[in-house]
């Protein structure tokens, strides 16, 4: 089998896992991570691991060759929050570093991309729920923007050039692995480790903020599974949407409330409460369901007893 596979970002939130995935399911050694900075134990002693800065187009173009990279996927980023903090710094990653793999795919260095975007594409003249695959989309974060142009690009090199790339509308993604950094849906990992914790937390964001998410192995599977799909079932190449579950800061508190009784939560909304109202609150994602075969099996109380399953141990 000559696929070979390169994920930049490899040691963040997403790609943590992703990496660990693809490792079980192909060659260990076909399976290369990249990033800033190492990651954790596990992920480095998995398999071969090279530093890389994804804005860097000859320092990834050189890993592509050594390895005879046949797929990418482009996990780095700069989240929602940090985005707004620093909005050039979100900008020049986002968009630099997805050039630089659309570019290698152009030249037929790489055949296949895997890109996520975001509900962040989204904005606040956006219906809020069940958010059609096509509709208004005025999104009002620098991440949102990015997310939104970088559809329109990946469109563009699949018509325009034959690239290959597919992407989803991730959701928030709620995973005990690794944490994530930076973005407006992260409460809703924060709050299990608070409620063990401290058995109380402050949460960022209002009690009625509803806002779709999703376990992490859920979205592994769903990058995993848009890549393997034949190119035909592809129909759309800008981002599908992505959904699995919906809740606000009360109801995943409840939740956590059957295992943990004692928890409370108290609000404190910062201005990452206008960046979640922005967003849809649930997103109809037929389209991915009909096209490539997506379903999600994690219900909020599935989830809940999992991260608290395995964050026990931590506190
Ligand atoms: N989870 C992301 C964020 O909150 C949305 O894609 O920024």
């Amino acid at each position: 089998m000559k696929k070979r596979i390169l994920i930049i970002g490899a040691c963040g939130q997403i790609g943590t896992e992703l990496t660990a995935k693809l490792r079980e399911l192909y060659p260990a050694h076909k399976v290369i991570a990249s990033d800033i900075v190492e990651g954790d134990k596990e992920l480095m002693k998995g398999g071969p691991f090279e530093l890389l800065d994804a804005t860097n187009y000859s320092a990834i173009e050189d890993v592509v060759i050594r390895h005879e990279i046949t797929d990418v996927y482009l996990m780095a980023a700069m989240l929602s929050a940090t985005g707004e903090k620093f909005p050039m710094k979100a900008w020049n990653l986002n968009m630099n570093s997805l050039f630089n793999v659309l570019n290698l795919a152009k030249e037929k260095k790489i055949e296949k991309i895997f890109w996520p975007s975001s509900i962040a594409v989204f904005g606040p003249t956006t219906p809020k729920t069940h958010t059609p695959q096509r509709t208004v989309m005025e999104p009002s974060t620098v991440y949102g923007i990015s997310k939104q142009t970088g559809e329109r690009w990946c469109e563009y090199y699949f018509h325009k050039y034959g690239v290959d790339v597919r992407s989803v509308r991730y959701p928030g993604l709620i995973s005990y692995k690794t944490l994530p950094g930076g973005g407006t849906t992260d409460y809703a990992v924060d709050i299990y480790h608070k409620a063990l914790k401290h058995k109380k937390y402050i949460c960022f964001l209002n009690a009625e903020t509803t806002l779709p998410m999703m376990f992490m192995e859920d979205a592994i599977e769903a990058t995993i599974k848009i890549m393997e799909a034949p190119s035909k079932e592809i129909k759309n190449r800008s981002a599908y949407n992505l959904s699995a579950i919906s809740f606000n800061p009360e109801e995943i508190t409840e939740s956590i409330k059957q295992h943990i009784p004692e928890f409370t939560i108290t609000y404190e909304p910062d201005f990452r409460q206008a960046i979640a109202d922005s967003w849809p609150q649930s997103i109809d994602d037929s389209e991915a369901r009909e096209d490539w075969g997506w379903a999600h099996r994690f219900s909020l109380e599935d989830m809940t007893g999992i991260m608290l399953d395995n964050l026990k141990g931590k506190y």
